[in-house]
């Protein structure tokens, strides 16, 4: 009985073989090294989604549909390609409605949506950006870089954050890669905390301030091994104290954060 109420159900969330799927390691794997996922929760509030746009695939983001914010976005780096920004902001539709398509779209072309995602109400006047987790930055096309501009993409970020220590880590990330990988396969995995903190305010409780952002890459040899791998996690404030680490030091870190008893970026 159990076990037919948990099928039932993985068939209720699944929404059928579209963006938002029941599996992103065998739906879109090639954004993961060696095609494994981070680690994902138990529980109803999370999805899934292959980050399609236009039919194609761009990266993948592990989706919280109860804070309104991604708890990760993983992409394969391909080099600074010096794209530039869409700023306008898609919505993903299927985590609405399962009829939807399968694209990423704009807001205005959605019949219903908001329930499970924030929308770009909720960030206005909030003074906080809405922080790119895949960033525009490391994007392998400029179709790419518009991809990233869904809100399933983005967390309520400091804009000191954003503009001054986060954007640091994504310059430095970049030339450390090209420096020691020679952008080979290069997997880069970002991802926030949940924090105490709710726009657009303390009553209507609608989208999750995240605590901290965090950053890990691994850079695969011929044995698919990470030769090279790093990771940054930072406070999500104004001064914010960034430190470069481990991924198994990190890892240790999102263990404690997330209260999970193992927490893998790269497995
Ligand atoms: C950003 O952080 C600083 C402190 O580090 C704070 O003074 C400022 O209010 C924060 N901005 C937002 C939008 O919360």
């Amino acid at each position: 009985m159990t076990l037919l109420l948990h099928v039932l159900m993985l068939f209720l969330l699944s929404g059928g073989s579209a963006k938002v799927v029941r599996n992103f390691e065998h739906e879109c794997g090639q954004f993961f090294a060696n095609g494994k996922s981070p680690t994902t929760f138990t529980g109803p509030q999370y999805r899934q989604i292959c980050q399609t746009r236009n039919d194609v695939a761009y990266f993948a983001t592990y989706y919280d549909t109860y804070n309104r914010i991604p708890v990760y976005s993983a992409y394969k780096f391909e080099g600074l390609k010096h794209c530039t920004r869409l700023n306008e902001w898609y919505i993903e539709p299927q985590l609405d409605d399962n009829e939807a398509g399968l694209n990423m779209a704009f807001q205005k072309n959605v019949r219903y949506c908001g329930e499970r995602q924030a929308l770009n109400g909720d960030y206005v006047k909030s003074g906080f950006h809405k922080g790119h987790l895949a960033p525009v930055y490391h994007a392998e096309s400029q179709d790419c870089a518009d991809a990233t501009f869904t809100l399933t993409n983005a967390a309520p970020q400091n804009s000191s954050f954003n503009q001054g220590q986060w954007r640091k880590v994504e310059e430095m990330l970049a030339k450390d890669i090209e420096f020691k990988c020679q952008i080979q396969h290069v997997y880069i995995v970002t991802g926030v905390v949940p924090g105490k903190k709710f726009l657009p305010d303390e009553k209507v409780k609608r989208v999750n301030v995240p605590s901290h952002f965090w950053t890990a890459f691994c850079c695969l040899d011929h044995k698919n091994r990470c030769s090279h791998s790093g990771g940054v996690i930072g406070t999500n404030d104004k001064n914010s104290f960034i430190v470069g680490m481990t991924v198994a030091f990190l890892e240790r870190r999102l263990q404690n954060l997330y209260r999970t008893t193992t927490f893998r970026v790269f497995q």
